[in-house]
């Protein structure tokens, strides 16, 4: 089925034409199916999902959350466990059944807060379709309400002490839940993103904080409307609650008791992924974007070395954090976030006020950096930085200066870049790097200047705004987009929110799927046979565009989980 052109190239793929179709396409020779659905109820005591009323407080505890994004498979005895984000509500959507369109009463909120978080659950493939194991012991829904308990620095700081909790050791709930990360000792890695978005104040005239502000905390929530029954939301109640979220936390999806661990050691910003990788020296090293206008791009680097078999359960706990710092010559370095650096107190002072400290060591403000990856063949790593329109127009939320750099070379960058680095030494831990750029996305069919993007880029394969990113262990490079879906102006041709291929070696990029009207593609995991790839769709149907995915007819739309595979069963990438 392939035809002479792919069958050249390392990635053996007829590419798919951009479309603005309420469907999925996947290239000639490839099939999917839906795994899992907004809604989708996890156990037999569950409500199956109601088009109607599109589910309530109880319904939605007991199934799939909304927004999928994030997620990784694992594998136990021959089982097949999936953790997977559940990052945020499509309030119109889900409470489209309401004229307002919004969360109006007490069990609008508790549906809206428990189709948050993370799911667990188990899947089996069954006569070529994979499924969701109905009662399986190791499923599980974490909630915005579910016991966390706070570890590293940060825990028992006056900043994270509250009314319900003087001890500042233990939080409730996860939310804004975006990219994820996995560890070679088994946990899933969940990353708090836009938690500010969930507070507000009863009080107009409450003065927030100057390091609340930072992170976007303000009077008014995102249309969630929590404090409305949680009085942890309303920040004149409860000033620090803000303090405690924005950390990446740790979950054993082998044990469903488990309590998840709020790892503060890894920073406080807004979370896309945690790209962990065991560094040539032993030493854990962690990756991670704060996907914000003008803000940073992170490194952790762990104070313990890993060793199979040994005890993991401190690894994430103390290490070194740094800010990078990308010169214009091609040459960079991680920039330590220590209080002689920062001028701060201490560490925990540093993991909670993360930004912070990287706007003191003066590290370079990025164009949103999104997903980062390691290259399994190389060492090297790549970040997405999905774009950015203050660039060269606004500094930051911090007041950094956000001049074009070689780095984030485009004015009002629309389009964004994938940036990739080398550390010294073949050694993740090393504080120096090179760097340069992988692509610079753009559209060469509307521009003839910078904004047609770098030479790897065509009227065939291009795109803007990647976000979701992971090599495969072949170490070819895939690219999940988040964009303008709108087809039009500077966008023409680009058609609906994709994802592509890259090959890190010569720089070639295919398209290899397009998404349903109005959602972005996000989340990542392959089955341990490599036969079948697993995506997440999300927020299909958004800003009214109309969808109706996956079910078709006037269905509503909803969030879900596609997996593909090859129509001769063959591995992919
Ligand atoms: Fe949740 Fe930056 O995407
Ligand atoms: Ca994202
Ligand atoms: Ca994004
Ligand atoms: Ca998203």
């Amino acid at each position: 089925t392939r035809s002479a052109e792919a069958a050249t190239s390392r990635l053996a793929f007829d590419q798919v034409a951009a479309n603005s179709l309420d469907t999925i396409t996947v290239p000639a020779g490839y099939k999917w199916h839906v795994l899992a659905s907004w809604g989708q109820p996890l156990w037999s005591n569950g409500e199956e999902f109601n088009q109607a009323s599109r589910g309530t407080g109880s319904s939605q505890e007991l199934a799939f959350g909304d927004n999928t994004d994030g997620m990784a498979l694992f594998q136990n005895q021959g089982r097949n466990i999936l953790a997977v984000n559940n990052e945020y509500t499509n309030r119109d959507i889900i409470y489209g059944n309401r004229e307002s369109k919004l969360p109006e009463t007490a069990d609008d909120v508790r549906k809206g807060k428990a189709a948050h978080g993370v799911t667990v659950m188990e899947v089996v493939s069954k006569d070529g379709k994979w499924e969701v194991l109905k009662d399986s012991p190791f499923n599980r829904r974490i909630t915005a309400d579910s016991p966390m308990e706070i570890t590293g620095p940060a825990r028992g700081h006056d900043l994270l002490k509250t009314k319900a909790d003087p001890t500042g050791t233990q939080s409730l709930g996860t939310w804004n839940n975006c990219g994820n990360g996995r560890t070679p000792w088994g946990t899933y890695l969940t990353c708090e993103e836009n938690f500010n978005g969930y507070f507000s104040s009863s009080d107009e005239n409450f003065e927030i904080p100057a390091a609340l502000k930072r992170y976007g905390v303000s009077h008014k929530d995102w249309g969630y409307n929590w404090a409305m029954t949680d009085e942890r939301f309303d920040i004149s109640k409860n000033v620090n609650e803000p303090n405690r979220a924005g950390y990446i936390v740790e979950i054993d999806p082998m044990d469903p008791k488990s309590t998840p661990k709020k790892r503060t050691a890894l920073g406080r910003l807004k979370h896309e992924n945690a790209e962990l990788v065991v560094a040539s020296n032993g030493h854990v090293v962690v990756y991670m974007g704060d996907d914000e206008r003008g803000e940073y791009l992170y490194r952790f680097v762990s104070k313990d070395k890993y060793t199979v078999g040994g005890d993991h359960s401190k690894l994430l706990e103390e290490g070194t954090l740094y800010a990078a710092k990308f010169n214009d010559d091609g040459t960079g370095e991680w920039l330590a976030l220590t209080p002689t650096t920062t001028g701060m107190k201490d560490m925990a002072e540093i993991c909670i006020h993360t930004r912070m400290g990287a706007s003191a060591v003066k590290a370079t403000t990025m164009d949103r950096p999104e997903w980062v990856s390691a290259n399994p063949n190389k060492v090297e790593a790549y970040c997405c930085l999905t774009n950015n329109k203050n660039r060269g127009k606004k500094p930051n939320a911090g007041g950094d200066d956000t001049s074009v750099n070689a780095a984030n070379p485009r004015e009002a960058n629309k389009y964004g870049q994938i940036v990739r680095w080398e550390p010294m030494n073949e050694d993740h831990s090393a504080d120096k790097f090179t760097w340069d750029l992988f692509v610079l996305a753009g559209n060469p069919k509307v521009h003839k200047d910078d904004r047609k993007g770098s030479a790897n880029v065509n009227e065939d394969n291009m795109f803007n705004s990647p976000d979701g990113l992971a090599f495969d262990s072949t170490g070819l490079l895939w690219i999940q987009t988040d964009g303008n879906y709108k087809n039009e102006g500077d966008f023409e041709g680009q058609g609906n929110n994709q994802m592509l291929v890259g090959d890190p070696e010569t720089g070639e990029i295919k398209r290899f799927l397009v998404g349903p009207k109005g959602c972005e593609v996000t989340g990542i995991t392959w089955s341990a046979d490599r036969r079948t790839l697993f995506i997440g769709i999300q927020h299909p149907g958004e800003k009214d565009t109309g969808s109706h995915f996956p079910d078709g007819g006037d269905t509503t739309p909803r969030s879900s989980i596609v997996a593909i595979a090859r129509e001769d069963g063959q591995t992919i990438g």
